[in-house]
């Protein structure tokens, strides 16, 4: 079991550094821990965290080594930051910056082939599950990622359970990371609005291999509870 929490644009390196040395005092045995600060609290989380198993994930990267790409950030310079992984294609990166299936695999392609581990983003929204589209969305998604690897895991995020407190019912999130794998062989996490007293019927789900978890974990109790659930 995989817990990712992704901050989205919360916490700067004081509340990053104050944040992971609480994070790293908690025994969090039997899973796989990742944070994803912001870029600009990578470096102090991959200081606090070092020599623990917990892992630093940066939100995004581009997908050239360098260049003139303004506001942007390679695959390299994550590296040589001592981060591990990235995630790619999350929803609010499609929806307000832009972000197509096309874009979202040239990122994961070229961070998966400078050694990242590889976070990949995909969901319906609110319509698109209205319009009985949910299917065909996923299959579009999924399908521009290429192939399998394994340092890449996808993120199942129906759009309209993000930071919404609607989750899918374990069922319906069942479903989808059953077709999920169907199209691509590797681990799949859920994400939107996860909470500690959710997270164990989501998790016990045979297709649920871990959580991308965005509000509840930015708070310490909150996310150590889910993370806990995972080992269950
Ligand atoms: P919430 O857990 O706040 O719904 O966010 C989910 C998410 O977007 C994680 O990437």
């Amino acid at each position: 079991m995989l817990i990712a929490g992704n901050w989205k644009m919360y916490k700067g390196p004081a509340e990053t550094a104050a944040f992971c040395r609480a994070l790293r005092d908690q025994e969090l045995d039997g899973v796989d821990v990742v944070v994803c600060p912001p870029y600009v609290s990578l470096a102090t989380a991959v200081e606090l965290l070092a020599g623990t198993e917990i892992g630093v994930a940066a939100q995004n990267v581009h997908w050239d080594g360098e260049g003139p790409y303004t506001g942007e950030v390679s695959a390299s310079m994550l590296r040589e930051l001592g981060v591990y992984g990235a995630i790619v294609g999350h929803s609010e990166r499609r929806q307000y910056f832009g972000e197509t299936d096309e874009t979202v695999a040239k990122r994961a392609r070229a961070a998966l082939a400078a050694g990242l581990f590889v976070i990949a983003c995909v969901g319906e929204t609110e319509d698109e599950r209205a319009r009985d589209e949910t299917e065909t969305v996923l299959r579009r998604q999924v399908g521009a990622l290429g192939d399998p690897d394994e340092n890449l895991v996808i993120a199942y995020e129906p759009v309209w359970a993000i930071g919404t407190g609607k989750t899918a019912t374990p069922e319906l999130a069942q479903e989808a990371h059953a077709l999920i794998k169907s199209l691509l062989d590797v681990p799949v996490l859920y994400g939107g609005s996860v909470k500690p007293d959710n997270a164990a019927e989501l998790l016990a789900q045979p297709g649920v291999d871990g959580a991308l978890v965005g509000g509840a974990s930015l708070d310490l109790d909150s996310f150590t509870a889910i993370c806990r659930a995972a080992t269950r």
